[in-house]
């Protein structure tokens, strides 16, 4: 691991930049004594001004192919962020680079395997109705579907678009839903699509509330729910959805507890605490409804609501 983190490496540079993100924030952290990073929010540019290791570059970065590693496809977008002094604060690109470092080989690993399926099933359909079984054509590519719920900026479901350009068999979109669409969207969006100019077609805006969300079921694609800070019973409706919405994987890193352990036993509460307590009722409510459930976190430093509750469907 030591060599994976050697500054002379590409890979090592991102790492050690990541590392970088969190422990200036951690350092603001401790300095004021509190595990709040409410103060540490300072946009990209000037993150990168304070910073002895990260520069600006001197002019726009060249359009990324899509053949470009994740790593770099991360870099390029900070610098081209911090070039154009995005409307963003360093927390908050930690906060959507972590959660998408830390559920992407799930959610997407998850939804490979339904797509495996799908193909099966569509060659299997293919004998049964084709009088010519020597006949062999490509199975069109499947859409998966990342719903990123109450979404903000939407800069968290960006990257699922971003990091995954599309392949022969399969095409990642992403759906950004939030019942108002912030200035800031658009501005990322562009920036982004700068350097990843794939993301073009491939991210859609949707201003509407959960409750009017009216997503399709359908057998050439596969949807992904994702929902980063949901405030207090948002969450819940959030999982709602994406069970209705037969969603193969689901990472949702709830926000404010209040009001949300209701209906949960009183020893779990005092023994483990609001949060726990509405939390296990949540991966109860997944389980039941097919799906292995897990956790995850990024960072306390990052945010101290911190928690992934993900979750993969038992195929
Ligand atoms: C705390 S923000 C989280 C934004 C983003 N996911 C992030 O992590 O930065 C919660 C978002 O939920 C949205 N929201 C509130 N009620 C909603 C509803 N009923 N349906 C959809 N979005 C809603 C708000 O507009 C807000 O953008």
């Amino acid at each position: 691991m030591l060599d994976a983190i050697h500054p002379t490496s590409r890979r090592g540079r991102i790492i050690l930049l990541r590392t970088r993100i969190v422990l200036t924030l951690k350092d603001l952290s401790y300095s004021q004594k509190k595990y709040s990073t409410s103060d540490n929010r300072t946009r990209i540019k000037n993150f990168y001004q304070e910073s002895d290791h990260l520069v600006i570059p001197q002019r726009q970065p060249h359009p990324l192919t899509p053949s470009a590693n994740t790593d770099l496809i991360l870099k390029t977008i900070m610098d081209n962020f911090a070039l154009n002094d995005a409307p963003i604060d360093a927390k908050e690109m930690a906060e959507s680079m972590e959660v998408y470092l830390r559920t992407r080989k799930r959610l997407l690993g998850i939804a490979n395997k339904r797509i495996a399926k799908i193909s099966k099933d569509s060659d299997e359909n293919k004998k049964i109705y084709s009088n010519d079984s020597s006949e062999k054509k490509d199975n069109p590519a499947v859409n998966v579907h990342v719903y990123d719920l109450c979404a903000g900026h939407g800069f968290t479901g960006m990257l699922f678009a971003a990091c995954n350009p599309p392949l022969k068999g399969r095409i990642v979109k992403t759906f950004l839903v939030d019942i108002e669409e912030p200035p800031s969207h658009t501005i990322l969006k562009e920036l982004i699509a700068e350097v990843c100019p794939w993301i073009k077609d491939n991210v859609q805006f949707n201003v509407c509330s959960l409750e009017e969300l009216n997503t399709e079921v359908t057998k050439d694609s596969c949807s992904i729910v994702i929902a980063t800070h949901a405030c207090g019973k948002l969450t819940d409706q959030v999982l709602n959805e994406a069970v209705r919405m037969d969603a193969c994987a689901i990472a949702a890193m709830p926000c404010c507890y209040t009001g949300t352990d209701k209906g949960t036993p009183y020893g779990i509460k005092r023994a483990l605490g609001v949060a726990w307590a509405a939390d296990i009722r949540r991966t109860q409510f997944l389980d039941s409804n097919k799906y292995h459930v897990d956790y995850s976190t990024i960072p306390v430093e990052i945010t101290p609501l911190n928690r992934i509750i993900m979750a993969e469907e038992r195929l």
